[in-house]
């Protein structure tokens, strides 16, 4: 062998690699748009309930599955606001839905909503827990009202319509449970401790449920989306502590898209973005590093 060429083969080799990659994840990505679509075809007519469906991520959850033909059931505290999207994509895209005013941190209003779904269209295909609340600060200056509140809402108010859907799952052999955490649910952030918390809890109710339920036919997903251009922020406990406003981030339309696409992979979780995954990925191999960093983040975030 000549010894002399062996840099060039290397190198050749590198190029090689370097375009095959990007090639490989193209075909992988065509090769999942292809299968993807005829399942897509199976979100017809399927029973999709929605709680916090009046406005941001709910809301684009409700057409993004009223697009493939899907029935809706819409929950959320605004009466108004959920009739009136009932309505509209009931006209756009001509599916059956049904709004149901629900207060999801109360056990009676969850039961309640499910029953009704139940009975209006005799069985549930799929639940998206995706109702949710934030509050920012110290944890130190939080009261443990609205600590609990936000466990009540985030937490209790996806268990009790978890727990009130599952016995019409396990008697129909089938179902989904989807369950929206955040980013924070993988990795807190400061200033945020009750909602990171609310969000963990999640991820660890979806991870035992999930091995419980398989043989029931039930499949358990989780989403992790980041900052999302939402009205989060605005409709935050203690709003007036943040700095930052309600138009950063991602769309709420990238969520949904990513996360019908999680559940026609059925995907046990979904950590929506590549940066947040690789960060993930550092602050697995470096938590201390990440620590540090974070440091920064109450300045950021909040006046103290
Ligand atoms: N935006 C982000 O940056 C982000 C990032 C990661 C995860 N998430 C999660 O995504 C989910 C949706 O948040 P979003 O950003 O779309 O916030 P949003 O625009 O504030 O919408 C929240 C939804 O939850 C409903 N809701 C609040 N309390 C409720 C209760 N007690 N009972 C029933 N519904 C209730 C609201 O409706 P009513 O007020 O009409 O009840 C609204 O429809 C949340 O779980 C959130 O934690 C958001």
């Amino acid at each position: 062998m000549d010894k002399n060429n062996l840099p060039e083969k290397g190198l050749n080799l590198l190029l090689l690699a370097a375009a095959a990659v990007p090639l490989a994840v193209a075909g992988y990505k065509a090769f999942k748009k292809v299968a993807r679509k005829s399942l897509r075809k199976s979100l017809k007519d399927q029973v999709v309930v929605i709680t916090g469906a009046s406005t941001g991520i709910g809301k684009a959850y409700a057409i993004a599955f009223a697009r493939e033909g899907a029935k809706i059931v819409l929950a959320a505290r605004s009466t108004d606001k959920i009739a009136e999207l009932a309505r509209e994509i009931n006209r756009k895209y001509n599916v059956e839905t049904l709004a149901v005013t629900t207060d999801v941190a109360k056990e009676e209003d969850a039961r309640e909503m499910i029953e009704k779904a139940l009975d209006r269209f005799g069985h549930i295909d799929i639940l998206i827990n995706n109702a949710g609340i934030a509050t920012y600060g110290y944890f130190h200056n939080n009261n443990m009202e609205d600590l609990k509140k936000i466990m009540d809402v985030n937490f209790w108010g996806a268990v009790y319509c978890t727990h009130a859907v599952i016995p019409a799952m396990i008697s129909r052999g089938r179902g989904k449970i989807v369950n929206i955490s955040s980013f924070v649910g993988k990795r807190a952030v400061p200033v945020m401790a009750g909602y990171s918390a609310s969000k963990y809890a999640m991820g660890g109710f979806s991870e035992s449920l999930r091995v419980e339920v398989k043989k029931y036919g039930i499949d358990v997903t989780v989403i992790y989306p980041t900052s999302t251009r939402t009205e989060i922020v605005n409709n935050a406990l203690d709003k007036e502590k943040i700095k930052f406003g309600a138009n950063i981030g991602m769309t709420s339309d990238r969520v949904a898209r990513e996360t019908v696409n999680a559940i026609l992979d059925n995907k046990r979780d979904h950590v929506i973005g590549i940066g947040e995954n690789i960060a993930l990925s550092i602050n697995n191999t470096f938590p201390s590093f990440v620590d540090t960093v974070m440091r920064i983040a109450p300045k950021l975030m909040i006046n103290d």
